[in-house]
């Protein structure tokens, strides 16, 4: 047993997973073997989900149930959304989805199964829970924006895709064919990502054989911070600030001076430039294009690119997948602090597919650590402290 001590568990293997692979130095990902950058071109978010859920792509027939209950399985009850309805508005919407998502379980729990604890054997009860959470998860997101707003949400359609209804429950609009198509790809792009922190934490919880829903909200809730999906909404920030792509070289030398880090750049996995950030800014300039404008956000983005591959290329450090996906959402008319829930939205199958597989070969996540404080002392009464 190795006792060595490494910070943020780098670089040690935690499991085993067929679920997808990277190769960082060539900047390559693939799920269950198919590159991503073909995954986003032909695939679909359900075809994509199923293909990491069940581990290979699915026949017309197996897609075709897949999406029939996928679109079955999209209405929110009441009870949940009066939950949405009396949260505060001024929070931030990976809390609620955080919230929704467990409050689920209350609802779903199946508790037939949660009594003896989940095994891979349960195949039926995990495929239906997870079509019940990929399903949800974007209702909710979505109902959320008019919530918010005081509004009545829009109610789900099910003639509509995936990525069709969503945007069609954010916007309340027959959505655009391009705006579907470059969202369905981003569902693609972002849907699994071998073991990050969230997986992880969702694998952490899973092993417990806790219910898919505390998996699921366990996973969002890690998915939340800057340093991980959080970082798409502080990229848009950043560029905001920093206005023109005139200012970018001062604002680099001032931010690496405060050894402040860059939003958006390098990740333990990559040393080269993201795969899922190429496709993201190809999709940016066809959004661009096709509004007539390339938006100034996005020019600054270029520049500070451009100055990062002096600044931080040699350190492996280049543009990941939250250094593009929040301009698109922007430029798509999407708010802020949406573009975490998003991500959710669509990491959710990869999460899913993780927690199937850590069932079918389980053994509870519980490493150690190497002790750092007092040696055994005797306690001390409170008027002798
Ligand atoms: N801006 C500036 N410097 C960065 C950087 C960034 N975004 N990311 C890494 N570096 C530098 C570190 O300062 C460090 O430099 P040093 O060796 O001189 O100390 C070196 O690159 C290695 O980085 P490290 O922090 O050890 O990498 P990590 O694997 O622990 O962290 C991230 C990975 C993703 C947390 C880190 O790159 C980061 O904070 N990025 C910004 C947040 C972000 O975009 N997250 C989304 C990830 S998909």
């Amino acid at each position: 047993m190795t006792s060595e001590y490494l910070p943020g568990l780098a670089g040690v293997p935690a499991t085993k997973s067929n679920i997808s692979s990277i190769d960082g130095e060539q900047g390559i990902l693939a799920y269950r073997g198919y590159d991503i950058r073909e995954l986003a071109e032909k695939s679909t978010f359900e075809e994509t989900a199923l293909l990491l859920l069940d581990g290979c792509l699915p026949g017309a027939a197996e897609l075709a149930d897949f999406d029939r209950q996928l679109r079955g399985e999209r209405r929110l009850k009441y009870k949940i959304r009066t939950i949405m309805k009396n949260l505060p508005t001024s929070g931030h919407p990976m809390e609620m989805l955080q919230t929704a998502v467990a409050s689920l379980g209350m609802f779903y729990g199946g508790e037939e199964v949660l009594s003896d604890g989940i095994t891979g054997n349960d195949v039926e009860y995990i495929h239906s829970m997870s079509v019940k959470i990929i399903s949800r998860m974007s209702t909710i997101v979505a109902m959320w924006e008019h919530i918010r707003h005081g509004y009545d949400p829009i109610e789900p359609r099910d003639d509509l895709t995936h990525a069709e209804n969503f945007l069609y429950m954010l916007d309340g609009q027959e959505p655009d064919p391009l705006k579907v198509k470059i969202m369905d790809a981003c569902l693609v792009l972002h849907a699994e990502h071998t073991i990050n922190a969230s997986t992880f934490a969702a694998m952490v919880c899973g092993s417990t054989l806790a219910s898919p829903f505390l998996v699921i909200a366990a996973a969002i809730g890690t998915l939340a911070g800057p340093l991980h999906g959080g970082a798409n909404q502080r990229v848009v920030q950043m560029l905001k600030e920093i206005g023109r792509p005139e200012n970018v070289r001062q604002w680099l030398d001032d931010r690496l001076a405060k050894k402040e880090v860059i939003w958006g750049m390098g990740h333990r996995e990559y040393k080269t430039k993201d795969p899922r950030a190429t496709v993201l800014q190809k999709m940016m300039v066809e959004w661009g294009e096709a509004q007539g404008i390339l938006s100034p956000i996005f020019e600054t983005a270029l520049e500070l690119e451009k100055a990062c591959e002096t600044a931080l290329g040699p350190k492996g450090v280049y543009p990941n997948v939250d250094y593009y996906s929040g301009i698109l959402y922007r430029e798509m008319g999407i708010a802020p602090d949406q573009y975490t829930p998003i991500f959710a939205v669509s990491r959710v199958a990869g999460w899913l597919a993780h927690w199937r597989e850590q069932l079918s070969d389980n053994r509870i996540f519980r490493p150690t650590q190497i002790y750092t404080g007092k040696k055994l002392r005797h306690y001390v009464e409170i008027d002798k402290r």
